[in-house]
């Protein structure tokens, strides 16, 4: 098939590169020239697992090319739009990418008087495909089906789950649309769901709130075992063990980031009111969540006095194998640290580019010792590999300082024979 994405960011991409694999023709579309001019080279504007050598591949194979110019549009059997979605100031989804890059594909598709399926990748609110991108591709006067199918890939891990998705949701507005989107998935071997449009935006954001929900119930959980002397993980095992509540997603830490689970739970309860249904457990996620992005903090403000103090912060990606940095936990303790006065040293193996553009004023280290080294204390916010250390070798780099951690990287009893003094999240002990 002749696939054109429209946006390429780490959902665009990744899709393109996955399609092309599966021998499609993809022409990759950005209006971001120094993005296309990298992945026309073989070079992947962002770090992901695979990426390079896979993109390499299907460019190699003819299967990938990349460009600003929408011409490949024209003559496709679908037209995937995967730009950007982000929050507005008051929660709810900016649409202007969408709007400009509909109006591009409408205009490509007068040229030709071939059928085209437009198919909507970026997660937009119920209504969205229908009420807004079905107009503006209507006004190319052509022929054309529509269709929604929600990405549901996790950044660090994005090119196996394209292969092995859990499962394909794809709605359709009708079924010619629907034969042209099963013959695009028939050889997936997973559960797949056709629906109409509607429901599959819909179970894009509700998936989004049930995780983002898990996440917060788990780190509330951990809170209060941290207060009461019980360790969260002894508890999560417990909980996890209920077939009805299943052991995955269950991990306290620093709060959820990325450019999804935040912006996505903010735009569902901002949608709700506008429909006039009040929804508590929505805002409640969205509050509990800004509160676990300042927990390590909160702990270490029981612990010294952060003024003046020269903090070590290990991890700013929002999660490991990824550098996106987008509503990252380590955002909002850096803010806070230095509105606290303290002095920051970070260090990420991948993400520290974009963390400069927005923290210029702080210390970035070459390295995790190197960011420990003379530190008064060390928050350890992302679980990279990198920072799978044994309890000596922290011991070696802190010294006395105590090293707080949101993702409970050492098992407390071999930090204590360590003598590092070690404060964990959701562990027995409230600083
Ligand atoms: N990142 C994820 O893990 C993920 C997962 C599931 C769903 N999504 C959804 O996918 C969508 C894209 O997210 P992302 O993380 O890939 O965003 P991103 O910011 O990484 O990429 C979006 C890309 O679209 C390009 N763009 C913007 N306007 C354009 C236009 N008019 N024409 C062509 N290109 C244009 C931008 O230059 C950018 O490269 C969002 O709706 C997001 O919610 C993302």
């Amino acid at each position: 098939m002749k696939i054109a994405v429209i946006g390429a960011g780490y959902a665009g991409l990744i899709s393109a590169v996955g399609w092309a694999g599966r021998g499609h023709d993809v022409a990759c579309i950005d209006t971001d020239g120094s993005k296309i001019s990298k992945i026309s080279k073989g070079v992947p504007p962002i770090f992901e697992k695979d990426l390079g050598e896979r993109l390499r591949g299907v460019i190699n194979a003819g299967r990938l090319k990349a460009g600003t110019d929408y011409s490949a549009v024209s003559g496709s059997d679908i037209v995937v739009i995967a730009v950007g979605t982000p929050s507005l100031p008051d929660g709810s989804v900016d649409l202007s990418h969408v709007r400009s890059a509909c109006s591009a594909v409408a205009d490509e598709l007068k040229k030709d008087d071939a059928f085209s399926v437009v198919a909507m990748r970026s997660t937009v609110l119920p209504g969205t495909t229908e009420k807004v991108v079905g107009p503006i591709i209507e006004k190319s006067g052509m022929r054309f089906g529509l269709a929604m199918v929600p990405e549901f890939l996790r950044e660090g891990s994005a090119l196996s789950d394209f292969d092995k998705p859990d499962r394909i949701v794809v709605g359709c507005s009708d079924d010619k649309t629907r034969n042209i989107m099963e013959e695009l998935y028939k050889s997936f071997d997973c559960q797949k769901l056709f629906t109409d449009i509607k429901t599959a935006e819909m179970i894009k954001y509700a998936s989004n709130a049930f995780l983002a929900s898990r996440v917060a119930l788990a780190n509330e959980t951990a809170n209060i075992c941290q207060r009461i002397g019980v360790d969260s993980e002894e508890v999560m095992k417990g909980v996890g063990m209920d077939s009805r509540i299943g052991p995955h997603f269950l991990v306290p830490g620093s709060g959820f980031g990325g450019s999804c689970l935040p912006k996505d739970v903010k735009a569902l309860a901002n949608h709700a009111k506008e429909s006039g249904e009040n929804v508590p457990v929505l805002h409640a996620i969205t509050e509990s969540n800004a509160k676990q992005k300042l927990r390590l903090f909160e702990m270490l403000s029981r612990i010294m006095p952060v003024s003046r103090k020269r903090i070590a912060v290990l991890g700013l990606a929002f999660k490991p194998d990824t550098d996106d940095i987008r509503e990252s936990p380590a955002l909002a303790l850096i803010q806070k640290l230095l509105e606290a006065g303290a002095a920051v040293c970070a260090y990420d193996p991948e993400a520290m580019g974009g963390m400069r553009d927005m923290f210029p004023s702080i210390e970035y280290a070459g390295d995790w010792e190197e960011c420990l080294s003379g530190c008064d204390a060390a928050l350890l916010v992302t679980a990279w590999p990198e920072f799978m250390k044994s309890a000596e070798e922290y011991k070696k780099a802190l010294g006395n300082a105590p090293l707080l951690d949101a993702r409970r990287i050492l098992a407390p009893n071999t930090a204590a024979e360590a003598g590092l003094n070690y404060h964990p999240i959701g562990k027995s002990g409230w600083p």
